[in-house]
């Protein structure tokens, strides 16, 4: 199993054993901090785990109380892509469970990537157990709807470019222009330059709100708007493992949907009550 991992999509469904005996690597997300917010397969993979490698500078170690207390386990903080590859392939070839723990969901800013690619060339099989990402950790914080109707049927989800560039077309200013609902993922450090670039389009008075640690213990939220948010967000000495939520959703709920209205008929439930608008708005 090589390249057929990446790009064939034939590989098993995740936690059955490939021809060789060997189990695949697992990428598994482990959600955005809170222990029960990892998915009941990402539990039992880290339970049967022998080998985890955990991003420990992202993910709360409470996460780590689903290992056995026999796994070994290595903090990939202060490896480089080399070292963690080797682990994960050894791990592999010695026919142990290989677990390569990833904070929120590996697909988002998880550099799962260039792993990927590097275990596709050792021709190491690996499959990904899906996470509660961040954004939806901090939407839950926010008791927010990020795709409110009417205001914003878009998310977004960014960043501003820092030591990493973002590709052109990309940029903050460029997305702001759609007035739709972002998240920022890895700015907060910026947050003086993301509401500059977020002011080119949006009003002052937008409504945004930083998420601190979502999910954690330690979780804090700063509501504010465009013009005080930078101050209210440095005097709370927030820098890191922050989540910055944008647009009006963000203010009190005053549309709502039509799905739930007694009047709105759709393939479940007949209308009380004729009803204008019959289409999709979504939800479920
Ligand atoms: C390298 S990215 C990883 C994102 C992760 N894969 C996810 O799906 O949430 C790290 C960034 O995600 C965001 N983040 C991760 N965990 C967070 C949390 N518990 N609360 C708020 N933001 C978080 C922050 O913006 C942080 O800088």
């Amino acid at each position: 199993m090589t390249d057929s991992n990446r790009a064939s999509g034939t590989t098993p469904a995740s936690g059955t054993t490939p021809a060789s005996g060997n189990q695949p690597v697992l990428f598994v997300g482990a959600g955005p901090g809170d222990p029960e917010l990892i998915t009941l397969k990402g539990a039992r993979m880290l339970a049967e785990a022998e080998l985890v490698i955990w991003a420990g500078s992202l993910i709360h170690p409470d996460v780590l109380g689903h290992c056995h207390p026999s796994a070994e386990i290595h903090d990939s903080a202060g490896l480089d892509l080399e070292a963690i590859v080797s682990l994960m392939s050894e791990g592999y070839r010695a026919g142990r469970r290989v677990v390569r723990l990833h904070t929120g969901d590996p697909a988002i800013y998880g550099a799962i990537g260039e792993q990927m690619d590097e275990l596709d060339r050792a021709e190491v099989p690996y499959e990904v157990v899906p996470g509660v990402s961040s954004f939806a950790a901090s939407a839950a914080a926010l008791k927010v709807e990020l795709t409110a109707p009417e205001i914003s049927q878009t998310v977004i989800l960014t960043r501003r470019a820092g030591r990493t560039p973002v590709p052109e077309g990309q940029d903050l200013v460029s997305l702001a222009s759609h007035h739709a609902t972002i998240c920022l993922f890895l700015s907060v450090g910026q947050i003086g330059e993301v509401v500059g670039d977020l002011a080119e389009h949006y009003p002052m008075n937008t409504p945004i709100a930083v998420v601190a640690n979502a999910s954690w213990p330690e979780q804090r939220i700063v509501r504010g708007e465009l013009r005080d948010i930078a101050d209210k967000v440095r005097g709370a000495g927030i820098n890191r493992t922050a989540m910055i939520v944008v647009g009006d959703v963000l203010h009190p709920v005053e549309t709502r949907s039509k799905l739930y209205d007694a009047g709105f008929a759709h393939g479940y439930r007949s209308a009380d009550t004729p009803a204008g608008d019959q289409h999709d708005r979504g939800g479920a």
